[in-house]
């Protein structure tokens, strides 16, 4: 219902400390749940699906105090401590808030029911519910399991390790799977075929917790205690920072500061992406906050080529291709992006909604069913564009609308709420 209005910019100036990242502060909320003790956070995002999470935490029972903005603390009840929820949980419009609660629930001696916005209740569930079923729990769902809301009799005591050969490279599924596993007595272990983010990994040693990576292969023992130790600060996250990282690389004149990134290496495929298209980026003041590298990131303006993306590369952007499909439509020549059709089961088809946004904007793309191929324009056209009910679809039709002529106007754009608060704000503070 609210439309964001964007006109051409000459150029991005200042500086930028996009919200939380929300990857972390889900697993941030879930974990010190159950870690034995308080767990002080900082940064934790107050996103509509962030929210959701703590949301669901609490109804489990645990107390979060909330000492101002981004600042909560968890008062973690240790593995054994949640409570049966009396009533459904709602986890809005968020696969990792679901997915990652579903393996912890797993691992319950107690019922309980998630579901969704009805955006969620048509994503595939049946990718965490076939290992949580090995591993003795009893979910049931729509489509025999495959699509929420989805029911869970957890395995408790019952709980048994499993070596899981994930066949998608999924940090939501190796999470939930590592979580159900923490709660049984022995050895999970998860193999990708390609590596997935590793948040769950660090943030689980953060807690003190032994976790063990060969290869592709990432094992957790059961039963190990979680122990808050020191302040959990979440750094901003990369995939928000990514649409001013693009807006300032396509628009003329643009030189702009985005502070306090993550760029833990699993998430860093934009910098990468990017950087192969020649654009002008460098990281200043790298740090380490919580177990997670950290770096101010400056971009300047420069022109941009075509590129392929594909192989794994593409876990490492997943979030980030629909804003590289906005630098692909001002880059020289053609950008192909394959191995790709996990963004089809995304917040949107993500393949179809940017195709079908930039078209209105006039750039040409073939769509494939693993990706599509953009070929760049030195301007585009501004159009009336829908966010398809997804917020990095509403941010990236902004930024294009950047450097196009004329006006952009992305329809329900409130969905930017989801990750991104304040959004507008900054893009109107810093692209005059
Ligand atoms: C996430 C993992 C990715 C990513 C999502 C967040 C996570 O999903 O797209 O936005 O926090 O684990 P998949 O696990 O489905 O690849």
């Amino acid at each position: 219902m609210t439309d964001l209005v964007v006109t051409a910019s000459r150029g991005l100036h200042g500086e930028v400390t996009p919200p939380g990242d929300k990857s972390l502060s889900h697993r941030a909320a879930m974990f010190s749940a159950i870690a034995e003790g308080s767990t002080e956070i900082t940064g934790f995002l107050a996103g509509e699906d962030t929210l959701n999470t703590a949301r669901a935490v609490r109804r489990l029972g645990i107390d979060i105090e909330e000492k101002g903005p981004g600042h909560l603390i968890v008062h973690g009840k240790g593995l054994d401590g949640l409570r049966e929820p009396g009533e459904v949980i709602d986890l809005g419009n968020s696969g990792t808030g679901m997915r990652l609660l579903a393996g912890m629930l797993a691992g319950q001696d107690f019922f309980s029911i998630l579901t969704g916005d009805q955006y969620l209740v048509q994503r595939p569930m049946g990718r965490i519910v076939v290992p949580l079923r090995r591993m003795g729990a009893v979910i049931d769902g729509r489509s025999g399991g495959k699509l929420a809301p989805l029911s869970i009799r957890g395995a408790g005591k019952k709980t048994t390790p499993i070596q899981f050969e994930s066949p998608i490279a999924s940090a939501q599924v190796k999470s939930a799977v590592l979580l159900c596993g923490l709660f049984a007595e022995g050895e999970t272990s998860v193999i990708e075929p390609h590596r997935s983010r590793d948040h769950t990994e660090r943030m689980l040693r953060f807690f003190g917790v032994q976790v063990a990576e060969q290869g592709l292969q990432v094992s957790v023992r059961g039963r190990q205690v979680l122990r808050p130790r020191g302040r959990l600060d979440i750094p901003s996250d990369i995939s928000s920072a990514a649409f001013f990282l693009v807006a300032a690389a396509i628009v003329p004149g643009s030189d702009l500061l985005v502070k306090n990134v993550g760029t833990n290496p699993t998430r860093t495929g934009i910098l990468d992406v990017l950087m192969n298209m020649g654009a002008d980026i460098s990281l200043e003041n790298e740090r380490e906050q919580a177990g997670e590298p950290v770096a101010d990131i400056r971009v300047r303006h420069r022109t941009l080529h075509g590129v392929t993306i594909g192989g794994g590369l593409v876990p490492r952007a997943i979030d980030e291709v629909p804003v590289i499909a906005v630098a692909a439509a001002y880059a020289e020549g053609r950008t192909v992006i394959k191995d790709a059709s996990e963004l089809r089961v995304k917040e949107s088809d993500r393949i179809a909604t940017m195709a079908a946004e930039l078209r209105k904007m006039g750039v040409g793309i073939l769509e494939h069913p693993d990706g599509m191929e953009i070929t760049g324009r030195e301007r585009l056209t501004g159009a009336v564009c829908e966010s398809h009910g997804d917020h990095r679809i509403a941010m990236s039709m902004a930024i294009a609308g950047l450097r196009a002529d004329g006006t952009t106007i992305v329809r329900d754009a409130e969905w930017i709420e989801t990750s991104f608060p304040g959004f507008e704000s900054i893009l109107k503070r810093t692209a005059q």
